[in-house]
């Protein structure tokens, strides 16, 4: 593993690799083995590996997400460097001026693909995602590119994006990684508190629930069963300081579209997104249907 903190010095290591296939997975640090999943898929498919570690500040719609996001890159280089591979693996840590030496002043539009889930309720979010994954596209020219289907719609987001760039690149969609309790794993699950923690995979039994259900309720009463699961449970297993969850979002949707649907036979791949408040932690997760 060779780690850079410049784009020239990463683009000097990737010059000298021309002709190989190069497989890129951006992150924003705080790895786990979600992200080191993404990795050794990207090392067992590709000749080079460039992972990218940078927490966008132009993608985060909320200030103190931003503050609070952690930031681990010693421990997340190690992470990297004990992944078993004789392949090349190249990091690039820029600093925010490395990556945005001016101010960014390109926005994206998506459509129908940004207009429900996580786009109405985090403005700029997936334009700021869509300016940072072109940086990188650009600075590193791969082949494939791997992302996780915890963030569904961000996949989505960037098929679109390479729809409007026309770049030769092949997106690679990795299942979630899950706790062995059955939680998502995600960086922002270090900032759930112990009581927290503990409650947490009711959100992943619940979207299994909710597959069960699907086998005989019609769409519109999953989804009443899995906002009303979550927001009475407190109700139903008191919790200590007024500890609750605050379902955003539950949304059945077409898995190409993401549009919703009324009816299990509407689409031919039907996944569920959901998004809940947690102790002051915004976690979403997944679930396919069909
Ligand atoms: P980040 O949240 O760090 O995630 C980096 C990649 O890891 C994303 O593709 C995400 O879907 C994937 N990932 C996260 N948790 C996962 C899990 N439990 N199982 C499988 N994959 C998982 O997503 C971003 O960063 C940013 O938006 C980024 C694409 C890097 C642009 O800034």
């Amino acid at each position: 593993m060779k780690s850079f903190n410049t784009i020239a010095s990463l683009q000097a290591e990737l010059a000298q690799h021309s002709g190989r296939q190069i497989g890129l997975v951006p992150t924003m640090g705080a790895l786990h083995e979600g992200h080191l999943s993404l990795i050794s898929r990207a090392v067992a498919e590709n000749d080079v590996v460039v992972v990218s570690i940078f927490v966008n500040p132009i993608q985060f719609n909320n200030k103190e997400d931003l503050q609070k996001y952690p930031r681990t890159v010693d421990a997340d280089l190690e992470k990297i460097a004990a992944v078993k591979t004789s392949k090349e693996v190249l990091v690039l840590v820029p600093s925010v001026e490395e990556m945005y030496p001016e101010p960014v002043n390109e926005t994206y539009h998506f459509g129908q693909v940004e207009e429900v889930m996580e786009g109405p309720r985090r403005p700029g979010h997936f334009s700021g995602v869509a300016v940072v994954v072109r940086r990188l596209f650009d600075i590193v020219h791969p082949q494939r590119a791997y992302f996780g289907e915890k963030d569904f719609q961000q996949i989505a987001i960037i098929r679109n994006l390479l729809s409007q760039i026309h770049y030769p690149i092949e997106i690679v969609p990795c299942p979630i990684v899950r706790a062995d309790d059955g939680l998502a794993l995600s960086s922002r699950n270090v900032r759930l508190s112990a009581e927290a923690r503990a409650i947490a995979p009711t959100i992943y039994d619940t979207l299994q629930q909710a597959v069960e259900m699907s086998q005989y309720e019609d769409v519109e009463d999953v989804i009443e069963y899995v906002m009303s699961t979550l927001s009475s449970f407190h109700e139903v297993t008191p919790q200590p300081n007024g500890l609750k969850f605050e379902p955003e979002y539950f949304e059945i949707v077409d898995d190409t579209t993401l549009q919703p649907i009324a009816r299990w036979d509407d689409a031919k791949g039907v996944v569920g997104c959901i998004a809940v408040w947690l102790d002051g932690v915004r976690l979403i997760d997944m679930v396919r249907f069909r």
